[in-house]
């Protein structure tokens, strides 16, 4: 008899947006009427174009493939290298991070990532995840066999939970406990708060001492605004010692639907086997990536270089104020109704203090049904998002507006 992966029993529900998704469908099938008139600020998936300098290499791309003499077969599997440059100089060095084009691995996304980086990590590893937390990095953990089972009231026994709250101004405390694989999001999906220097710097520290590696979710970091804030763990020093980063064109491109994606992944990086072996990370990655996968296509990698272009980085620039305005839109209109917000300032999220007497689930059901409005539920995030919101800024200005006019349901004073 043939067995299955039997840690995906664990799994407590499905996948949170999906689960959001059904929801939705039922509410518009068994209110046709309103159907027409929700408004998606639920999963973060872009609106707006993608900015015309990836368009226009992405057409030249694809005109290159209709002749033989530009025709592209295979790409390399971590990706070109006139790619790997480009990200490697316009990301990091141009910040004074020490990473080499080689060092970088094109993808189709951080999320697929974020799962194939457990292939490299043993089974076992005791991991630490923010609460709340982007779902992925606890799912794929659960899949992967690292942690027990469904702990009653949410989460899974076996993972450290660092609970990320208005308390510590969502800045999780170190663990008291030892960790193997610390998973940290700056910008922070779904708080939208960011890390600052010296938060990163007391991460960076504890996992040398540690032996523990941290995964570093950098797919927001095209909105950071606040001056100082690092863009990439790698300003901090030693982190190339203990960190794997994440980044992702989803947000800053456009590129949700077209998918591409990086890891870095440093030559420093390295860990002792069971049998005392020293073995680099990138050594183990790069033979992943040559196994496993045959790279990003053409257009695509030709779409993503051409962000790094002048004309790219100012399209890129000026989608990113475009969303960031929508979230100062969201954040005021809730701040003017007396309801607490975190995010905005630096994130396409808006993180929503549920109005008093009401949880997540009832706060997301009461803007589905009375305003037509999908958020999502920041219970769905841990068990420390319960009382909580997360809005999306993707969307376009118009439904923006009108979302901020719906918010009113939430108002105290509003009939219920
Ligand atoms: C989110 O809404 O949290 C993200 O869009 C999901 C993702 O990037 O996979």
């Amino acid at each position: 008899m043939f067995r299955i992966n039997e840690n995906f029993l664990k799994l407590s529900a499905g996948y949170l947006f999906p689960e959001i998704a059904r929801r939705v469908a039922l509410f518009a099938a068994e209110n046709p009427a309103v159907a027409a008139r929700i408004i998606r600020c639920g999963i973060g998936d872009v609106t707006e174009p993608i900015p015309a300098a990836a368009a226009d290499a992405m057409r030249k791309a694809i005109d290159d493939l209709t002749r033989r003499e530009s025709f592209h077969g295979y790409p390399p599997p971590a990706g070109y290298d006139f790619v790997r440059a480009a990200i490697a100089q316009g990301d990091f060095r141009s910040r004074g991070c020490d990473i080499a084009d080689d060092e970088i691995f094109l993808s189709d996304g951080s999320k697929p990532d974020a799962s194939a980086i457990l292939e490299i990590l043993g089974v076992g590893n005791r991991v630490a995840i923010t609460d709340p937390v982007y779902p992925v990095y606890a799912d794929t953990n659960v899949m992967a066999g690292n942690s027990g089972g469904a702990l009653e009231g949410g989460g899974y026994a076996g993972f450290t939970y660092l609970p990320s709250t208005p308390q510590n101004d969502f800045s999780p405390a170190l663990p008291t406990t030892d960790v193997d694989v610390i998973y940290l999001c700056s910008p922070n999906n779904p708080t939208g708060v960011v890390l600052d220097h010296a938060a990163l710097t007391r991460w960076v520290q504890y996992a040398r001492a540690q032996g523990a590696v941290i995964l570093f979710d950098a797919a927001y970091e095209a909105f950071i605004r606040t001056a100082g804030i690092p863009h990439s763990i790698y300003e901090i020093d030693g982190a190339t010692e203990c960190a794997i980063e994440f980044r992702s064109f989803s947000k800053v491109g456009g590129f949700t639907g077209v998918r591409c994606g990086y890891t870095v992944m440093p030559k420093a990086l390295c860990t002792t086997t069971s049998a005392g072996k020293r073995v680099s990370l990138h050594a183990l990655w790069t033979r992943r990536w040559s196994t496993c996968s045959n790279g990003v296509s053409w257009p695509v990698q030709c779409a993503a270089a051409a962000l790094y272009s002048p004309a790219g980085r100012e399209q890129t620039r000026a989608l990113t104020d475009f969303y960031l305005a929508n979230a100062r839109l969201i954040s005021r209109a809730c701040e003017s109704m007396g309801l607490k917000t975190y995010g905005a300032t630096n994130s396409p999220y808006v993180w929503m203090t549920c109005p008093v007497g009401l949880g997540s689930w009832d706060a997301f059901d009461l803007l589905l049904r009375e305003a037509q409005v999908v958020t999502t539920p920041g219970a769905g995030f841990g068990r420390c998002g319960e009382g909580f919101i997360r809005i999306s800024a993707f969307q376009s200005r118009e439904n923006i507006e009108e979302v901020v006019r719906r918010l009113a349901v939430l108002a105290p004073s509003a009939t219920r």
